[in-house]
């Protein structure tokens, strides 16, 4: 019978000569599996004399755990070598340059409406919110424009069916509604502004049917129309970081008394007349007002003892001027190669 070192000789020879995990599995199973050639050798202690048996039975499972050893090693190495074939194989080049990661960027508008509510959180205004599926009282009543009133004609309004969200709900059409909900939450003195999504059934270059505005609301004694003019003339001189000329117009809002609405120096000729102004050298940009006497009163402020001024403005209108861009509809078809022109800034 072949002896215990000329068997552990020939597994170390199997061991080394195994060149792949599927030879190395064979091996492993031929010297050190139930049925493999050192279990064998134990099975043969049977036949010695017992004085003898515990120094060969020793012996045995010392080769077995020194075969094992090896067959571990070989096993690392062989898993190593598998891994780096499998790399190779599949030619990552790892001195490559990555790709890279697109990096996103805000959209035009979100930018233009976070500009606008930084320059009026500097001089005092909190941002208020309100829900753009809104109520007929909100939108219109406490607005001071009465059911059947010509007024609800100015705007095209999206009314919503009876069951789906309640008896006279629409989609707000103006940010004023806000001012109700802010007078009716706080007293004042007050100063709020109000942006969001707004809707009406409109749509060519110029509007679409839904577009963002921002309400301003303040409510104070003495509040003077003089102040109203110098708070919008120093916002847009501040947002568009230039010297503006600006107007006042005559104009009627229910829920204003007087109203006005405002126009800017043309931001692309300075006043000579474009195509942009239509050869006026001026461009709408907001409306405006002193709160109206009855919408103090709908909202429990005595107007006797409090006076206010409220605007709104097209928040995507002041992102076209901004940013020079001639059709609205452009901000919301969401096609990447306008909007990352807008990343940087
Ligand atoms: C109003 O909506 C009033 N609620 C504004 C107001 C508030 C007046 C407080 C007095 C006191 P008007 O319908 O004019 O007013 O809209 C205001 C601004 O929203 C316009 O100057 C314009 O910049 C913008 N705008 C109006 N319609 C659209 C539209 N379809 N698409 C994009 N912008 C629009
Ligand atoms: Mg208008």
């Amino acid at each position: 019978m072949e002896s215990l070192s000329e068997l552990t000789e020939r597994a170390r020879a199997d061991i080394t000569a195994s060149a792949d995990l599927t030879r190395h599995d064979e091996v492993r199973v031929h010297w050190r599996g139930k049925k493999g050639l050192l279990t064998e050798q134990l099975k043969s202690l049977g036949g010695l004399p017992a004085a003898e048996r515990p120094a060969a039975g020793q012996r045995i499972n010392e080769a077995k755990s020194r075969v094992q050893v090896q067959l571990d090693e070989r096993r690392g190495l062989l898993e190593h070598d598998a891994v780096e074939r499998t790399l190779s194989a599949g030619r990552i080049d790892i001195t490559l340059e990555g790709r890279g990661e697109q990096s996103g960027g805000l959209h035009p508008v979100t930018r233009a409406r976070l500009r606008i509510e930084k320059l009026f959180s500097d001089v005092g205004f909190t941002v208020a919110q309100g829900p753009e599926i809104e109520d007929d009282f909100h939108n219109f009543t406490a607005l001071n424009v009465p059911e059947n009133h010509p007024a609800r004609a100015m705007h095209d309004t999206f009314y919503l069916e009876p069951g789906q969200a309640g008896e006279g709900t629409l989609l707000r059409t103006h940010t004023s509604p806000v001012q109700i909900r802010a007078l009716r939450a706080g007293k004042p003195p007050l100063a709020v502004i109000a942006p969001g999504r707004v809707y009406r059934i409109d749509s060519d270059a110029t509007h679409t049917p839904m577009f963002h505005q921002i309400e301003g609301l303040l409510v104070d004694t003495d509040v003077s129309f003089a102040q109203l003019k110098s708070i919008l003339h120093g916002f847009m001189e501040a947002f568009f970081e230039r010297d503006l000329a600006m107007r006042l117009r005559p104009s009627y809002f229910p829920f204003t008394e007087p109203s006005a609405e405002v126009d800017i120096s043309c931001v692309e000729c300075g006043g000579k007349g474009c195509r942009l102004c239509k050869h006026t050298g001026w461009i709408e940009v907001l409306g405006c007002g002193m709160v109206h006497p009855n919408v103090l009163a709908s909202c429990d402020v005595d107007p006797d003892r409090y006076t206010g001024y409220a605007f709104g403005m097209g928040i995507d209108r002041l992102a076209m001027l901004r940013y020079g861009v001639n059709d609205l509809r452009l901000f919301f078809e969401n096609d990447l190669r306008f909007l990352r022109q807008f990343r940087g800034g």
